[in-house]
């Protein structure tokens, strides 16, 4: 499986149970990347998605203690083994861990790769947080586009990683 997510400068990733940025050409790639595609997250980060309700065209795995409504477009899981498990059943290439920090922490390391929205910013103070890449032994940096202005200014790339320990 692979992981996405958009950082800011210090590997933020939310606050207040929302993003830190409106990117729309982010949303675009995002979209892009996991349209028909598998999605990994937390009970949250669902809860942080418009209306609190899944995105259209995907299929998410979603991690909770608690009894939460299940359909065929939403599976819920009370443990990492049980979600990997129903994952390992989908093309690897195909399944994204698309967070919160919780669910990052706790399975980065088994994504092979890794795209990184990197914002360059750190205007908002967030609370939520990715692992640094760049300070894993396991993870190099393979390709950083180029340098894009987003509609309200603010300046990002696209980057991919590699996490060297699945290679
Ligand atoms: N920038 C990005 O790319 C990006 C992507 C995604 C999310 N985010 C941001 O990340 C923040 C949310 O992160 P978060 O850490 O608070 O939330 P989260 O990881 O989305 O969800 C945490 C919840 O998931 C459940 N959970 C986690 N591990 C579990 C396990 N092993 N077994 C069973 N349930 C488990 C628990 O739910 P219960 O409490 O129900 O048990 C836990 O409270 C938000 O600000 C969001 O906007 C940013």
């Amino acid at each position: 499986m692979n992981l996405i997510a958009a950082v800011d400068e210090n590997w933020g990733i939310g606050r207040e149970n929302a993003l830190l940025y409106h990117l729309p050409e982010e949303l675009k790639y995002f979209k892009e990347k996991t349209t028909g595609k598998v999605i990994i997250c937390g009970k949250n980060t669902l809860l942080s998605f418009p209306g609190s309700r899944p995105l259209p065209n995907r299929v998410h795995l979603v991690l909770t203690h608690t009894d939460f409504p299940e359909n065929e477009q939403m599976l819920v899981f009370h443990d990492t083994d049980s979600l990997l498990q129903k994952a390992a059943s989908f093309p690897a290439d195909d399944v994204f861990l698309a967070g919160g920090e919780s669910v990052y922490r706790q399975l980065y390391k088994k994504c092979r790769f890794a795209y990184i929205t990197k914002i360059n910013s750190s205007a908002v103070p967030a609370t939520a947080f990715l692992p640094d890449l760049d300070r894993d032994p396991d993870f190099r940096l393979l390709s950083q586009g180029e340098r894009q202005v987003s509609q309200n200014g603010i300046a990002f790339c696209f980057c991919l990683y590699e996490n060297l320990a699945l290679s």
